[in-house]
């Protein structure tokens, strides 16, 4: 199928990408011209793994192609997919201002029948409103054209596995036509009937589900979803402080929690929090969503107010251990909001920063990909080479995120190069007895601090998702 996507971030380039590389012939645009031509000489925008081979290997191979031209992009597709971005207002609403001017664009721009398909998460209703505009918009032309809802549950970091082997695919539409045109444009995947060149042992064996739904169930299903996971989160967070302050030990209880099949193993991994450009952004959506409507949504802001309160607990703990933080030279291990990412965007780490800046530490970063985004909205942070440099004569250490190649580090060579071999573990990502072993003073969230405990900690994986 011909496939135009207009958005070329996260989603976007993922999205265009993917279907190019399961045979579809793909052009991909933005209003960002910038974007475009780096996408053009080669370039990546942001990083996410594999995402650099396939675009490589796609455009080479002639099925995918970047154009600012957002009309003959438009033109080209038989169907559009809007993966245009819906940051949050102020109010906590998502700002779908963009996914407005794109639906008048494609009604003003296109000449021949479309599928338009909404990717990017929108609040339930958005689709009627879609519609709306496109039959509005599109009067002149006589065009004819169809909606639906297809939302996306990638992962950064592991977004273009995610892509090609999910879990379930959800298309919400209005019509028998539109279900068909989608199930054709997923049907490598659904029948598993493409060469995956990004494969390993991670991706599921069996097929996806390919659910189809109501074009409002479809909206919600996304919003419920990211919500479902964060009230989780924070419930692990929450038992976590519980188990701190009773001498209980989380890994212990979440591995307990995960082996009933009814509660599951993922996300209960306690620490400073949810953060990116998703879960934060779309519990908050589906609050003002659910006030709108009249619902009862005390539990999703509980969640909320859990998460916020996570940097203010773990600065408590620094201060408790550090006694003055005003000077003090304190190290930051990891900056984006979970491995395998360059996104800092509603990172832990970049809000556990700014405050302990506030209360006139020094910091100094390293992390694998996210110090050049970092560095534009903290200057006054030191950035170092590696976390050898980054930890040279510093009274602290905080893990901030957990990137698994942090816990193959020369630890006793850090210990040496710090001046108090102090480390904060806000991800829980070293193994404690290991720790204190070494001669670290360690501190990590939730766990029992029993002396000799001698317990395997369970395993905590790259993609942060399992206990
Ligand atoms: C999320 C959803 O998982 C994905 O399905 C959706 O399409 C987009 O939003 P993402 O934003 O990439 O994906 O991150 P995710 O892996 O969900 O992690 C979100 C945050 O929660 C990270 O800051 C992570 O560190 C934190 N987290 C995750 C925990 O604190 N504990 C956990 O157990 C799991």
């Amino acid at each position: 199928m011909r496939i135009c996507v207009i958005g070329c971030g996260y989603v976007g380039l993922v999205t265009g990408a993917c279907f190019a590389e399961i045979g579809h012939e793909v052009v991909c645009t933005d209003n960002d011209g910038q974007k475009i031509t780096t996408l053009n000489d080669g370039g990546l925008p942001i990083y996410e793994p594999h995402l650099d081979e396939i675009v490589r290997q796609n455009v080479a191979e002639k099925r995918l192609s970047f154009s600012v031209n957002l009309a003959e992009a438009i033109r080209f597709g038989d169907a559009v997919f809007i993966c245009v971005g819906t940051p949050p207002l102020p109010n906590g609403e998502a700002d779908l201002s963009a996914i407005d001017n794109v639906a008048r664009l494609i009604a003003v721009e296109s000449r021949s029948p479309k599928l338009v398909v909404e990717k990017s998460t929108v609040p339930t209703q958005t689709g009627q409103h879609v519609k709306r505009a496109l039959s509005i918009y599109g009067r002149k032309s006589g065009v004819e054209f169809t909606v639906a809802s297809n939302p996306e549950f990638l992962r950064e970091g592991t977004a273009v596995l995610d892509f090609l082997h999910p879990d379930r695919i959800v298309v919400g539409v209005d019509d028998r036509g539109s279900e068909e045109q989608l199930r054709e444009v997923y049907r490598p995947i659904t029948e598993q009937r493409f060469r995956c060149r990004v494969h390993n042992d991670s991706c599921p064996a069996q097929k996806p589900h390919f659910l189809v739904t109501s074009i409002n169930s479809a909206e919600l299903i996304k919003h419920a979803c990211n919500s479902f996971l964060a009230v989780k989160i924070s419930y692990a967070n929450m038992v976590a402080d519980m188990c701190e302050k009773l001498g209980a030990d989380i890994d212990e209880v979440t591995q307990a929690l995960g082996l009933d099949p009814r509660i599951g193993r993922h996300f209960l991994s306690p620490g400073l929090g949810f953060g990116g450009f998703c879960l934060p952004k779309d519990i908050q959506a589906f609050i003002r969503l659910g006030e709108r409507a009249g619902v009862d949504v005390s539990l999703l802001k509980s969640a909320e107010a859990i998460n916020k309160q996570r940097i203010e607990s773990f600065c408590n703990k620094a201060r408790q251990l550090l006694w003055v933080l005003k000077d003090k030279r304190i190290a930051v291990l990891g900056l984006a909001f979970k491995p395998n990412t360059d996104d800092i965007r509603f990172a832990p780490a970049i809000d556990l920063i700014n405050r302990l800046l506030v209360e006139g530490a020094q910091i100094q970063a390293y992390d694998p990909e996210a110090m050049g985004k970092a560095s534009a909205v903290l200057p006054s942070v030191r950035y170092c080479h590696d976390a050898y440099e980054l930890t040279d004569g510093t009274d602290a250490l905080i893990i901030a995120t957990e990137w698994p190649e942090f816990k193959n580090l020369d630890w006793s060579s850090i210990r040496d190069r710090m001046l108090r071999p102090l480390v904060l573990d806000g991800r829980n990502l070293l193994d404690a007895a290991a720790m204190k072993a070494l001669g670290f003073e360690y501190h990590s969230v939730g766990r029992e601090t029993r002396e000799g405990k001698t317990n395997e900690q369970p395993e905590r994986t790259v993609h942060s998702r399992e206990v």
